[in-house]
């Protein structure tokens, strides 16, 4: 089965024309009056609408853009419980700290199995319909054996990009008992988690672990084949950056206080630097300097961090949209961010553009161009999603095409 999308006004592809397969992602490239065929889940052809070979199915997109479908690298979506009345606190004045966390970890050790999936479901399915077509998801709000787990198994239901996030913060039973922690969650609790999940994650940060804990956890880690990403100077300066590339993290995520080192740092390795605007819009921080790791070279991208405590925010849409409007980010650069950015943060290649190969993940926008996601902010957009080439309807603005 195959299917033409045409007479498309903008489609970014982030993929010169006719990019051979598997080549992965290059930087934002956009074709007008153009279309593309999807077969068997792939991109199997994109060129000039006049020119497009004849498909089984025809969609016209009415001169609408198409872009690759998001890839949200960090998210934590396995928990229970709510935390407005933090975030409201927080917006009367009293400031973030990571101490929250615990609130969620007794939450979500006391939920049952179902009320974990069923709300994984309703975010998975929330992202996807504002267009995220790959996801990340860490555990993290368990801190036992046998709480990580269950939420990295939960996780692996819903994606493959898995990580392991035992290093989140040192739960109350080990207040007091700082090295016991680490040797459960470098032990047995690895042992128990690394079966489904292909990353691990630490918490590099005053208050959740210090640079040689965090080395030690992403050292195991490897030890026990999971690939490293970092929580990297969110709340203040601090190490995580210099671990992340030491360890040769794929990413580094947060990069809100760096210094000229951790730039340098950046710009010198193959770790992307992850910026989570939501957290900054949801903490009322300061912005991370965009502009500065671009001018540096450093790799890019965006992701919600979609957690019920810094940032509630399923939506790459509003992340784009902060990300040009507050980090000085260009409607390009942002977008390549949020799709190919992101497919780098997560070492993919057959997601984040729509090169010949890709897999079929689109987005139908209601808007002649990418930059529509910043200029009109706030505004459901995505008029339909295609995930490996199966469409899925968005239930606002779906009029039947
Ligand atoms: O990425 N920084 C650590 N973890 C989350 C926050 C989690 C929470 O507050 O529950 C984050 O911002
Ligand atoms: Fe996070």
């Amino acid at each position: 089965m195959s299917t033409l999308i045409t007479n498309v006004g903008e489609l970014v592809t982030n993929a010169a024309p006719g990019d051979e397969p598997g080549r992965g992602p290059g930087s934002f490239a956009a074709l007008t009056g153009a279309a593309l065929i999807i077969d068997d889940g792939r991109v199997a052809w994109t060129g000039p609408a006049g020119q497009a070979p004849a498909a089984d199915e025809v969609v016209d997109c009415e001169g609408r853009a198409v872009l690759p479908g998001f890839v949200d690298s960090h998210a934590h979506l396995v928990f229970a419980g709510e935390r407005s009345a933090e975030f409201a606190a927080r917006m009367a004045g009293r400031p973030y700290r990571a101490g929250g966390i615990r609130s969620t970890v007794a939450a979500t050790r006391a939920a049952p199995d179902e009320v974990l999936r069923a709300n994984l479901a309703r975010l998975t399915r929330e992202m996807l319909v504002q267009g995220t077509t790959t996801l990340e998801c860490k555990s993290g709000y368990g801190l036992t054996g046998p709480d990580e787990a269950r939420a990295v198994a939960l996780a692996a239901e819903v994606t493959p990009e898995v990580t392991f996030l035992g290093a989140h913060v040192v739960p109350p039973e080990y207040e007091g008992d700082r090295a016991g922690y680490l040797d459960l969650v470098c032990g047995p609790m690895l042992s128990a988690c690394a079966p489904h999940a292909r990353w691990v994650d630490v918490f590099c940060e005053r208050g959740a672990f210090d640079a040689d804990e965090a080395a030690a956890v992403l050292a195991a880690g490897r030890a026990a084949g999971l690939l490293p990403r970092v929580h990297a100077n969110q709340l203040g300066p601090g190490p995580g950056v210099q671990v992340a590339v030491a360890a040769g993290a794929a990413s580094a995520d947060h990069c809100t206080y760096l210094s000229d080192a951790d730039v340098d740092a950046l710009a010198s390795s193959g770790t992307v630097a992850t910026l989570l605007p939501g957290v900054e819009f949801s903490t009322r921080q300061p912005y991370p300097d965009a502009r500065r790791l671009l001018a540096a070279g450093v790799t890019v991208a965006l992701a919600t961090d979609c957690n019920p405590g810094s940032c509630f925010t399923s939506s790459m849409p509003l992340c784009v949209a902060l990300a040009v409007r507050e980090m000085r980010m260009t409607t390009q650069e942002a977008v390549w961010a949020a799709t190919a950015g992101g497919a780098r943060a997560l070492r993919r290649t057959d997601v984040g553009h729509l090169g010949v190969g890709a897999r079929a993940d689109l987005i139908l926008l209601d808007g002649p161009s990418h930059a529509y996601l910043a200029y009109r902010p706030g505004v459901p957009l995505v008029r339909a999603v295609w995930r490996a080439g199966q469409r899925v309807t968005a239930p606002v603005l779906d009029d039947g095409q």
